[in-house]
């Protein structure tokens, strides 16, 4: 089954809808017509309006970092997924450790916004990895699998075109600590091996799987080189257009 690379860039909170507008211009000006890899920008909130104007007549697709579960209602603060569909919004992150952490997000929590996100036809970049400490403890895989069973509770097989999973290991976030080759392989064929068990052979060699945490151009080739490594989720790297254009170019070198 062959994937096409996905390389998608995770603004975080960073960038003002001017910043925000340089910059998906000059990623659009490098990488903005090539279809052999997909490339996605998740920017703030707040730049989505201007982003989303910018990369219309591209083939840079646009996400958002997280969404409600709830389709409207009294929750102050908060976004659906209708209203990032207004903005041709067409991936979410969900699940992203850095929630996790700070908004006490939880797989049964994020398994109800990957349920949302796919009934408004969005697709879920859906966040998973271990601590430092769950690696060290040699729970990496056990946690991994947790994460992916319980944040995929109730998926339908019919929506698995949808679904793309990131493997961001925790220490290797904003860290400049990446995981080798070797051990993205490991767990990314460990997390294939849980959607194999769930959804069966066929749908799981379909499903992108990402990896996320320090990657950059120095490290992309190889990480993209290993067999269940279907693109890249970037952080730090993705905040200026050379180091995120090399890294897409990386991908279409090794298509
Ligand atoms: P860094 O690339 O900055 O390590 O961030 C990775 C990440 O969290 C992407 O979602």
């Amino acid at each position: 089954m062959s994937r096409k690379y996905l390389i998608a860039g995770n603004w975080k909170m960073n960038l003002t809808p001017d910043d925000s507008a340089a910059l998906v211009e000059e990623i659009n000006a490098v990488v903005g017509t090539q279809t052999s890899v997909q490339v996605c920008v998740c920017p703030p909130f707040t730049s989505l309006p201007v982003v989303s104007d910018k990369v219309e007549q591209t083939e840079v697709h646009l996400g958002a970092q997280n969404m409600h579960a709830e389709p409207s209602g009294a929750y102050t603060g908060e976004i659906s997924a209708e209203m990032l569909r207004s903005l041709y919004v067409s991936h979410v992150i969900l699940g992203h450790s850095e929630r996790r952490q700070y908004c006490g997000e939880t797989n049964a929590s994020i398994n109800q916004k990957i349920l949302a996100a796919i009934q408004a036809n969005l697709k879920p970049i859906y966040c998973v990895g271990e601590t430092l400490g769950e690696r060290e403890a040699g729970k990496t895989m056990e946690i991994v699998s947790t994460q992916v069973r319980e944040g995929l509770e109730g998926y339908p097989s019919s929506a698995l075109d949808l679904l793309v999973i990131a493997y961001e290991p925790v220490w290797a976030i904003g860290t400049g600590k990446t995981a080798t080759d070797e051990m993205a392989q490991e767990v990314h064929a460990g997390i294939r091996q849980v959607l194999t068990e769930m959804f069966g052979e066929a749908d799981a060699s379909s499903i992108r799987i990402l990896y996320g945490g320090s990657m950059k151009p120095e490290n992309a080739a190889g990480l993209l080189a290993q067999p269940d490594v279907d693109g890249g989720l970037i952080g730090g790297a993705s905040l200026s257009a050379k180091p995120f254009c090399d890294i897409v170019e990386a991908a279409i070198a090794a298509e």
